[in-house]
């Protein structure tokens, strides 16, 4: 089997575990989070999202790596600056995003500021991180979209 068709295959299966994840946690568990009285909900929040956060992690990662990989292979990076390639670029912002998220946000205390809202306000931190995560979870569908359009030469 070849190389590329590998390192495609492993950068869709790190895209459907992150993204799917995210779409799990923005539709289904956010909401009901938001539901619950604060300090239930601060309790199952903590028990899903602590546990996907590393499943995120580990599937950014694997993107990343099969996703640098692929343009390397593929000899890419040198039309990166080209237009009709903006759809790798966007995949690439998007990527840097959730490692910025993922790896600096996160471990610097984005946790202990939603704690201290939720404490201030009940209510309105979950609201703003609800609504990052339909932001995230929107770009991240458009760039699943642009990609499998663009790599088939649909755009
Ligand atoms: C460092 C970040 C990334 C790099 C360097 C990268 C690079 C690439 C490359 C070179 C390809 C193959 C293009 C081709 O076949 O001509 C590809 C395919 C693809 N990438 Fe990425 N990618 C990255 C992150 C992402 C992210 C964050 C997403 C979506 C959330 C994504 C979604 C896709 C999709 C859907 C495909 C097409 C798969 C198919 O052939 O159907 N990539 N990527």
């Amino acid at each position: 089997m070849d190389d590329v068709a590998v390192a495609l295959a492993v950068h869709v299966l790190g895209i459907v575990v992150w993204i799917g994840g995210l779409s799990l946690v923005t539709t289904v568990l956010l909401p009901v989070v938001r539901r619950r009285p604060p300090a239930e909900g601060w309790a199952l929040f903590e028990a899903v999202e602590r546990r996907f956060a590393w499943q995120a992690r580990a599937a950014v990662v694997v993107v990343g790596a099969s996703g640098f990989y692929l343009a390397w292979r593929l000899e890419l990076w040198r039309q990166l600056s080209e237009p009709q390639f903006w759809w790798i670029d966007a995949m690439a912002v998007l990527w840097l995003a959730f490692v910025a998220l993922l790896f600096v946000a996160e471990p610097l205390g984005a946790e202990a500021w939603l704690r201290r809202r939720e404490q201030a306000a009940p209510g309105s931190g979950f609201a703003r991180f609800h609504l990052l995560h339909w932001v995230l979870l929107g770009l991240g569908l458009v760039t699943v979209l642009c990609g499998v359009l663009g790599s088939a030469g649909g755009l």
